[in-house]
């Protein structure tokens, strides 16, 4: 068996006549840290929300731990409007219907870009409502109600997240009165709480100061090895970036413009000129 667990190959999205993503095929393998990372508006969201069912990709192929979980090819209206490429490969393909709850049951869990926490929910609750949201969608019926052993055993399993996140003092406040960068913490937590084989994080250091982006990169790799999660993440952060990606997938106008080790991207002429050259703090 491979140790492949996602697998992106030749995706491309397409709104209208706008290529947001062209053509891009990556790799993530189990225990990886690896970056996606590009200019503004250069796809790397749309290219998480291809992953994760919230747009159905216009062609290509989402694979994880060698299963395909989605796939499409340019039909309908959009077989005439279609700018990429590839548009016959995959075109025996059964069209799938993913959804971001059936994707998140299969293992993958995300963060957002604006942070989405439950705004008028303490701490522990939206900790918890994750977790009972991810137990009834495992279970497929509308009349499952949760034991009282097993919210007594969600409960001690959110109280040991969040103790572990170093949040448990926070449980009984609001999400959102709590600081900037504990907030993406929790949102990492709530994440978590599903758990996921895989983690796709869409710049998580953002609005953070050097030092709070330094402590969430040790954060980043200590839950890699404590809940044996393979991380994909978006990032501006190129400090971040550059200490603890394995690989970094560097895309631009949609396309991939490189690939491979920090040491190598940051070398890459093309990268440079596109985007490090140029890199700026994310507000
Ligand atoms: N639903 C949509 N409809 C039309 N265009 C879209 C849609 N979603 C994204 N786009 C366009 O796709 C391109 C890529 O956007 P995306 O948000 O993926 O960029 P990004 O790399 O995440 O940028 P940033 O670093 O600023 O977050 C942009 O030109 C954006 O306007
Ligand atoms: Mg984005």
């Amino acid at each position: 068996m491979s140790d492949n667990v996602l697998r992106l190959s030749d995706i491309t999205m397409q709104f209208g006549g706008v290529v947001a993503v062209d053509n891009l095929s990556l790799e993530v393998n189990e225990g990886q840290i690896v970056a996606l990372i590009g200019p503004n508006g250069a796809g790397k969201t749309t290219a998480f929300n291809c992953i994760t069912g919230v747009y159905e990709p216009t062609n290509g192929q989402v694979s994880f731990y060698d299963k395909v979980i989605v796939s499409n090819y340019p039909h309908g209206k959009m077989k005439k409007l279609y700018k990429g490429s590839n548009a016959d490969k995959y075109v025996h393909e059964k069209i799938l219907n993913p959804t971001p709850d059936k994707i998140t049951r299969k293992g993958i869990a995300r963060t957002f870009q604006n942070i989405r926490l439950w705004k008028s929910m303490t701490v522990f609750e939206n900790v918890l409502t994750a977790k009972h949201l991810h137990a009834k969608q495992n279970i497929f019926t509308s009349t499952f109600r949760i034991s009282h052993a097993e919210e007594r055993r969600m409960r001690e399993e959110t109280a040991l997240l969040l103790e572990e996140q170093d949040l448990l003092r926070f449980r009984d406040e609001l999400a959102t009165s709590l600081p900037y960068g504990l907030q993406r913490r929790l949102e990492i937590a709530r994440a978590l709480a599903t758990s996921p084989k895989l983690l796709l994080l869409d710049e998580p250091a953002a609005g953070m100061n050097p030092q709070e982006t330094q402590e969430l990169g040790e954060f980043i790799v200590q839950i890699r090895e404590k809940y044996g999660v393979t991380i994909l993440m978006i990032e501006h952060h190129m400090d971040l970036v550059m200490q603890f990606s394995d690989q970094i997938y560097v895309i631009d106008f949609g396309e991939l413009i490189s690939h491979g080790t920090p040491a190598v991207v940051q070398a890459d002429q093309r990268v440079i000129d596109a985007y490090l050259g140029v890199v700026e703090e994310d507000a």
